[in-house]
């Protein structure tokens, strides 16, 4: 656990932490979340988690808590306060703390939760030589997975699916044979003819910060690139696949329910990204992995 959280604007110990019961986020799962990366004891990709996260309480309308400044100042005690170097700062923003009614409460103030703890990132590169496994599952989220609410019932089903499988992820699939995304990360393939291939934003996927930052990557370094859906069917005739979050910064993903991905081994095409994306994180923040 992190050694302090931020709960409603005072820090408690990790331990011991406790946010109301009236908590609209855990009667309704009526809040918003975001993840970051923390190297060298810094947010990585800061400006962008905060867009999302702005887009996020617009689309459920609950109120920006404080303003930017202020949040980003807020979130560095959480980092400094739990002295983190390498490791990932959780967020959570609900509609606050109001008697039980479905509608919104006339008076509740946002409540604010962060707390940040260490991850090694080291066994992501690990992963990252060896590549992962997924399995595949039908896609039984809501309408607007495109917001980072904290419902994520259907998604915990699925990666305990991929666990109880042995696998790392599950990626979800709608009944038109489309892979959205992973139950905690984006998916792509290296499609027949070469091009990096992952699904467009809009209302049906996630719309990763790492995912962005890829495709920002990739298409600077004159890699071909096409966001469009891609099947089931597609992902297992690929060359290459693979996988991105923040946690998971771009892992090869070497088959797909059982079945080899190419020949079975990370590819030269993910195996460039995965390259890339190490060298813009070394380039934010000065971390380079021991
Ligand atoms: C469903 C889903 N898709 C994609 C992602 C990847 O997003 P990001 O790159 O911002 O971590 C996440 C991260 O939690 C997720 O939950």
């Amino acid at each position: 656990m992190a050694r302090c959280v931020d709960v409603y604007g005072q820090f408690q110990p990790g331990l011991t932490a406790r946010v109301s019961v009236e908590d609209r986020g855990f009667l309704f799962a009526d809040g918003v979340y975001e993840v970051f990366a923390i190297f060298n004891g810094q947010i990585f990709d800061l400006a962008p988690h905060l867009r999302r996260l702005d887009r996020s309480l617009g689309a459920l309308g609950i109120d920006r808590p404080m303003s930017e400044g202020a949040l980003k100042a807020r979130l560095a005690e959480v980092v400094r306060r739990n002295r983190v170097r390498e490791g990932t700062l959780y967020l959570q923003i609900t509609r606050g703390v109001a008697p039980r009614d479905h509608a919104f409460p006339a008076a509740a103030r946002p409540s604010v939760v962060a707390w940040a703890k260490r991850f090694d990132f080291t066994q992501r590169l690990a992963q990252a030589r060896t590549g992962v496994t997924v399995v595949s599952t039908p896609d039984l989220r809501w309408g607007r997975p495109d917001i980072k609410s904290v419902a994520l019932l259907p998604n915990v089903l699925a990666k305990q699916q991929a666990r109880e499988a042995g696998a790392f992820e599950a990626w979800l699939v709608r009944a038109d044979g489309v892979v959205s995304e992973g139950s905690s990360t984006n998916a792509w393939i290296v499609d027949a003819g070469g091009a990096i291939v992952t699904h467009p934003e809009g209302r049906e996927i996630l719309s990763g910060v790492m995912r962005g930052t890829l495709l920002r990557l990739a298409r600077a370094h004159q890699m071909r690139v096409e966001e469009r859906p891609f099947t089931l069917a597609e992902a297992r005739s690929a060359r290459e696949a693979f996988t991105t979050s923040t946690t998971a910064p771009c892992i090869p993903v070497v088959s797909i329910d059982g079945a080899p991905v190419g020949d079975g081994r990370p590819g030269p095409v993910t195996g460039q990204l995965v390259a890339l994306l190490w060298e813009e994180i070394a380039r934010q923040t000065g971390y380079l992995p021991g």
